[in-house]
């Protein structure tokens, strides 16, 4: 449908977790007339559910040089060091910054971080807030900063935010530069059903895709809609494969569906050990950090400890640390626990793998721009290169932080120069489009399963075909129901999701089949080993752009 309404702006951030909401406010301190728009509410999204804290080089002894090492070391010989480099020399002041902007992080008596250890790190690099609720804590002060300005501020326009508004596609002009989104609206007065932000400059900070699984970490508004829209915009996507399971999620029975509780690797960071139902500590001895591997290294040690011993899942054993402990350090999982009827303090808490990060994405430069003019890309729904192969744990928060400063900076240069300014949109293409049919909502769970079954842990070139074939048939039937009879779904938001869903699952998918190799989160049955020789590269994705 064509656009019912159109506003304009010099810059849309689509999206509002950390990486959205710092670039905002970055851009309007510019004084850049600056728009948010995200899909559900303001502190929606995943930002507000990271547990345990975000990475830096805050503390005695420690350098960004340990930091990028261990990045690198997780990373299994894929990330761009140039990126790590910037993610961890301006990471601390990055930090600081967010801290002045109002984050309150836990601190000792002297008043210091308090700085944890996660997997793959060999340091406590690790800040934290509210114990383990750092996240949210993250999402409380971008919003209040978002939304109520400070006496001080001297903002002319303010921000504008859009709620409730799910992006479909990018616009572009005639030379194919960014001209803005469309979006589709409910319940927001005004701007309600589909409409448009015609700006130069769009930034994608939609977050990940976590959905494409049945079980996952993400909340259920992770559909990878950022790397879907940029798909269809034509911009490069790379490294999708890569989709990391976070070794310890809360086990719920094994047709557990959705988002499940996060059991941070703080936990572990802090003592916790992984046994098996024999209390064995499976980990030791499989990697010099023990429970404290990199996330892949102990993802796959569950995996096969479970098949090995026929087991739907593992345990947490973290009884030693007390009742106080458990209390002032991680209350968000102990009540998360005990909601599922699992005492930590005196019991040994179950759990599995779940999907919980891609750390792959739209392929940016160091600046974040996308290969489209004007298209940005920043946090998780971007690929900069910081990750590699398996993004190592508390990176992604600062990346957000790290990677919006750049991005405003440059939106802003451009702005100043000349070369970002308002563009006429051609005209528009969405989802509906004959190369994207609308799915039916129920397709979701098609999507999921078939994805969990093919595309999981561990996987195979048999494992992936059949994946693939599910995926190709759903989107064959929609693309018939639409061309013979037709038929399309009802424009909405589910049906949106359930589309990019589709199309970032068969992206991931197909990627997944040809690495031939084992490597960092992609973990192949019938590839049991790295292969430097052939596959240190990366598998870059670029779909021709529809025009309608
Ligand atoms: C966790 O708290 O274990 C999650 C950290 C992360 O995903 O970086």
């Amino acid at each position: 449908p064509a656009p019912g309404w159109a506003i304009a702006a010099d810059v849309v951030v689509v999206g509002s977790g950390v990486a959205g909401l710092t670039t905002a406010l970055r851009c309007e301190a510019a004084g850049l007339r600056t728009v948010v728009v995200t899909k559900a509410r303001l502190d929606d999204g995943s930002t507000r559910w990271a547990q345990g804290g975000i990475a830096a080089a805050l503390g005695e002894g420690d350098t960004p040089e340990q930091h990028l090492d261990d990045t690198l070391v997780a990373g299994a010989g894929l990330c761009d060091e140039e990126a790590v480099r910037t993610l961890v020399t301006e990471g601390p002041d990055a930090v600081r910054r967010l801290i002045a902007t109002g984050a309150r992080f836990d601190e000792s008596a002297e008043g210091d971080l308090e700085l944890t250890r996660e997997g793959g790190h060999h340091r406590r690099r690790i800040a934290h807030a509210g114990g383990d609720a750092t996240g949210a804590e993250i999402s409380r002060a971008l919003v209040e900063a978002v939304g109520d300005p400070t006496p001080s501020d001297t903002r002319a326009r303010g921000i504008r935010t859009i709620e409730n508004a799910l992006v479909l596609d990018l616009l572009t002009d005639a030379d194919g530069r960014t001209a803005g989104v469309t979006l589709h609206v409910m319940g927001e007065g005004r701007h309600d059903g589909v409409g448009a932000v015609h700006a130069p400059a769009v930034v994608l900070a939609t977050g990940g895709m976590g959905q494409v699984f049945s079980a996952t970490t993400n909340p259920s508004v992770s559909t990878g809609d950022g790397v879907a829209l940029a798909l269809r915009a034509g911009a490069e996507v790379s490294d999708l494969e890569f989709v990391q399971f976070h070794p310890t999620v809360l086990f719920l029975g094994p047709d557990a569906e959705g988002q499940q509780p996060l059991v941070s690797e703080a936990v572990r960071g802090e003592g916790a050990h992984l046994v098996d139902a024999d209390g064995v500590r499976f980990m030791v001895g499989q990697h010099e950090l023990a429970e404290l591997a990199p996330r892949d290294i102990v993802a796959k040690g569950i995996t096969r400890r479970m098949r090995e011993q026929g087991a739907e899942h593992m345990y947490l054993d973290a009884r030693h640390f007390g009742a106080d402990m458990w209390e002032h350090r991680f209350p968000t999982i102990l009540a998360a626990c005990r909601t599922h009827g699992i005492d930590p303090v005196t019991e040994p808490v179950p759990v599995a793998p779940a999907a919980h990060y891609a750390s792959g994405g739209v392929r940016t430069d160091a600046r974040g721009r996308t290969t489209v003019p004007g298209l940005y890309a920043c946090g998780e729904v971007a690929c900069t290169g910081v990750h590699g192969a398996n993004r190592l744990a508390s990176n992604s928060l600062l990346e957000g932080l790290v990677y919006a400063e750049r991005i405003a900076a440059d939106v802003a240069a451009g702005h100043a120069d000349g070369t970002l300014h308002a563009r006429v949109p051609a005209p528009i293409r969405h989802p509906g489009h004959p190369a994207h049919p609308l799915l039916p909502p129920e397709a979701r769970f098609t999507i999921q399963r078939a994805m969990t079954e093919g595309a999981g842990v561990l996987r195979s070139a048999g494992s992936l075909a059949r994946a693939a074939d599910r995926l190709h048939h759903l989107h064959d039937e929609a693309r018939e129901a639409l061309h013979e009879n037709g038929k399309t779904s009802e424009p909405g938001v589910d049906t949106w999701e359930v589309t990019n869903l589709l199309c970032v699952a068969r992206v991931l998918v197909a990627a997944a089949a040809r690495r031939a190799e084992t490597r960092g989160c992609h973990w192949r049955e019938d590839h049991a080993d790295r292969d430097d020789r052939a596959w240190r590269r990366h598998i870059v994705v670029r779909l021709n752009p529809d025009r309608s």
